[in-house]
């Protein structure tokens, strides 16, 4: 449970961007699913759209209504001295999310959000994880589809694996989705920031302390065919290797010599060569910033795809691991990866923050660290399945 008292702050949750996609998203899963007594604010920069999101909530739920712009520092700290537990959509957060972070670090309010940019998470690490121990907030970045389900699905893995032993996981994912306005801007500018993305880690780097007697890896693998999946297995680059190592580094759990690698599986050879190409030929666009703004004007901030595409869309990540003469085979699996299922992710992680009696941590940490067993729970019980598929 956050460590403040109900009574020291008059809501247990604000959620800041909840006009936006995923925060409309989440406001409605919160208004079906959360404890009737939770004492919750709805906020953003426009308070007629923040209205007239309250007034189509389900079940009448009445959430508070606070107005705070991210170009308004002030408003940023109002916020975060109102709430517990603040849950942001606000980004891209290499643009719009520090202000945020530090008021939040400042205030002991647990903070997190649904970014996937590791050059935000390396700076904010680097600017006020210190703050944040101090006052105990927790931070806990990437509450969606990035990293949830790698980083939930990397700790069950590891909790079916002997202890004390070198352990390796392997992460396959397979989706069938697509994206909404908000996410492409933030993946069209991360692809333009890879000098940036480089300096922040260097920085992150020289102020993390070293693990002394373990060791935790998240190495790019190589493209292969893998039999263990019957899939093309393609190296992906994107944060979530990055925070299951960090949730290694920090839990002994994961043995003496952890490592992980991160791969997209795909079935077929020229899908996995198609999808390889246009991701090449989206990322040397980014670098050239009038064809960046024609991409960013095909798909509107605000926009994603409809409920009857997301009713069909899927994720599944399998997961091998070995360690201790034994192999095991897990997979995590739902509905819409970024949308339907990151506002669950992202909604119970806050609930989790706010009532679950969790382990005590503070400062910058992964959701596997700050709640891995009861985010799991939560999870399982709102239909994201964790199995073990097999072992031996
Ligand atoms: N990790 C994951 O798996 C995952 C999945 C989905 C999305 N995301 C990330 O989540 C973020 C939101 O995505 P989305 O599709 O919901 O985007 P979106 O629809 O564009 O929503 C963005 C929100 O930010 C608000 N906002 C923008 N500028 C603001 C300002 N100056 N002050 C206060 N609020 C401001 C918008 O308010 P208005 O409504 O007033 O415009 C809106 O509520 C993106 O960064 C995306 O990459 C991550």
């Amino acid at each position: 449970m956050s460590r403040m008292k109900r009574a020291d702050r008059p809501y247990d949750l604000v959620l800041f961007g909840a006009t936006g996609f995923v925060g409309t998203l989440t406001a409605a899963y919160l208004a079906a699913h959360a404890p009737a007594d939770l004492r919750w604010a709805i906020a953003g920069r426009d308070e007629m759209k923040l209205r007239r999101l309250r007034d189509a909530l389900p079940g009448g739920a009445e959430p508070g209504v606070l107005r705070a712009d991210v170009s308004d520092p002030a408003s940023l700290r109002a916020l975060a001295g109102h709430a517990r537990v603040l849950a942001t959509t606000v980004g891209p957060y290499v643009a719009y999310g520090e202000e945020l972070v530090a008021a939040c670090a400042d205030a002991g309010t647990d903070y997190l959000d649904l970014t996937g940019e590791p050059e935000f998470v390396d700076l904010m690490y680097v600017r006020h994880d210190a703050r944040a121990r101090e006052t105990g907030a927790r931070l806990v970045h990437a509450c969606g589809f990035d990293s949830v389900p790698h980083d939930l699905g990397a700790y069950f893995t590891v909790r079916q694996l002997p202890e004390g032993v070198p352990l390796t996981v392997d992460g396959y994912v397979s989706a069938d989705a697509t994206f909404s306005g908000g996410t492409f801007a933030s993946a069209l500018g991360q692809f333009a920031r890879g000098r940036q993305m480089v300096t922040a880690a260097r920085e992150r780097h020289r102020h993390e302390p070293r693990l002394m007697d373990r060791r935790a890896t998240a190495p790019l693998g190589t493209p292969r065919f893998a039999p263990e999946v019957g899939a093309w297995a393609l190296p992906l680059p994107t944060i979530d290797p990055q925070i299951v190592r960090r949730s290694a580094k920090a839990l002994e759990r994961y043995g003496p010599d952890f490592r992980y690698r991160h791969y997209a599986a795909v079935r077929r050879l020229p899908v996995a060569v198609g999808g390889t190409a246009a991701v090449g030929a989206l990322f040397a666009a980014a670098q050239v910033p009038p064809a960046r703004r024609w991409l960013s004007d095909r798909l509107k901030p605000g926009a994603g795809p409809s409920a009857e595409k997301r009713a069909r869309s899927w994720f599944s990540v399998r997961f091998v691991g070995e360690g201790g003469g034994r192999r095991v085979y897990t997979e995590v699996s739902g509905g819409d990866p970024g949308y339907d299922e990151t506002a669950k992710m992202f909604a119970e992680a806050a609930l989790s923050l706010a009532f679950d009696d969790l382990p005590e941590t503070a400062g910058q940490v992964t959701t596997a660290v700050a709640m891995g067993d009861a985010l799991t729970e939560r999870l399982r019980a709102a239909g994201i399945r964790f199995r073990v598929a097999a072992s031996r």
